[in-house]
């Protein structure tokens, strides 16, 4: 039977995945939001596999917990380094410690990540999930990329979702002013704003040896969406969660992505875990991305600066 575009994601998500044996030894890979579900997971399956880590997370007791566990378990270094990233400025600062503690950087992960079902704004004025998942991992991103580029071969990998079919972004109301705020399409919105400027940012790295794709991680049993309220907790607890998978499944898949030797070449795709796979077609809109990439500069203030 041949899937229609839209629906791709459901025979993907039963596809045998790929994993890759090839070691990552002393390479410097930065993961943001390791403290809990896939993020934690990726850590762990790239410190298992010999990779020195910097994780990035905002709370200070859980990432001591995660360092300990790695440097025991794994004997690799693993550098811990705080930024809420619904502050900008907290993602600044974790910028500028990295650059000045790590000459080199072999794999950037953004993973960090919200669902509200409630809108929110953050200090900047932005709405929180569009901030979160989008504008920081943007900022970060930019910020690093200098010694990214030094770096080369280097990858970059976006945590995205399938939750960027949802849609949502509407460029005119970013802030949801006019709409009714709709947690999964908050969602999707700060998602495929993620998506639209990896395309950019893919074309703008062509010839330089650093690639950056987007993927989704699978639908896995984690945190995400447990700040919500009680009624949306138990829906997740006991409806959700046992109708997914083990979050393990994104570290393996991550790790694929950051270490297989196929994938050093790849850049510019979305993968569906490791398969690569076509996006919604409103997360396709060149003209679209451009003006996207234009208002995350603005509103991480990176426009006019080479950062
Ligand atoms: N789970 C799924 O099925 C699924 C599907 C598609 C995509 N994803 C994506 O996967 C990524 C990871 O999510 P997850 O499912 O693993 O959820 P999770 O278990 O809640 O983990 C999210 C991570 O992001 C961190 N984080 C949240 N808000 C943050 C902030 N303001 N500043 C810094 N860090 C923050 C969390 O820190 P704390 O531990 O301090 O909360 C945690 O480490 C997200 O980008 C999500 O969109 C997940």
């Amino acid at each position: 039977m041949k899937w229609p575009d839209e629906l791709i994601f459901i025979p993907n998500s039963r596809m045998p995945q790929k994993t890759t044996t090839v070691r990552m030894d002393g390479r410097v890979c930065v993961i943001t939001g390791a403290t809990s579900g896939v993020g934690y997971h990726a850590a762990k399956r790239l410190a298992e596999g010999g990779a020195r880590l910097v994780l990035v997370c905002r709370n200070a007791e859980k990432t001591a917990w995660v360092k300990d566990e790695l440097e025991r378990e794994h004997q690799t270094s693993v550098r811990i380094l705080q930024a809420d990233f619904s502050q900008l400025a907290e993602v600044r600062q974790a910028a500028e410690a990295i650059l000045e503690e790590f000459p080199r950087i072999d794999v950037l992960i953004n993973n960090a990540g919200i669902h509200n079902t409630r809108r929110t704004l953050a200090d900047n004025g932005v709405e929180t999930v569009f901030c979160v998942n989008h504008l920081a991992s943007f900022l970060f991103t930019r910020l690093l990329l200098p010694r990214i580029l030094e770096s080369g071969p280097a990858r970059i990998i976006q945590v995205n979702s399938q939750g960027h079919r949802f849609g949502g972004l509407d460029l005119t109301d970013l802030n949801w002013e006019r709409r009714r705020y709709r947690g999964l399409q908050g969602y999707g919105a700060s998602k495929v704003a993620q998506l639209l400027t990896v395309w950019e940012l893919a074309d703008r790295l062509k010839g330089t040896g650093v690639t950056i794709n987007a993927m989704h991680p699978g639908a896995v049993r984690t945190n995400i969406g447990m700040n919500n309220g009680l009624l949306y907790q138990w829906y997740q607890r006991y409806l959700l969660w046992p109708m997914l998978k083990d979050a393990r499944i994104s570290g393996e898949a991550i790790y694929y992505l950051a270490a297989a030797p196929e994938m050093a070449a790849v850049s510019g795709r979305f993968f569906h875990l490791t398969i690569d796979e076509k996006p919604a077609s409103h997360a396709l809109d060149r003209a679209l991305g451009k003006q996207v990439w234009m208002i995350s500069e603005t509103l991480t203030n990176l426009a006019g600066t080479n950062g």
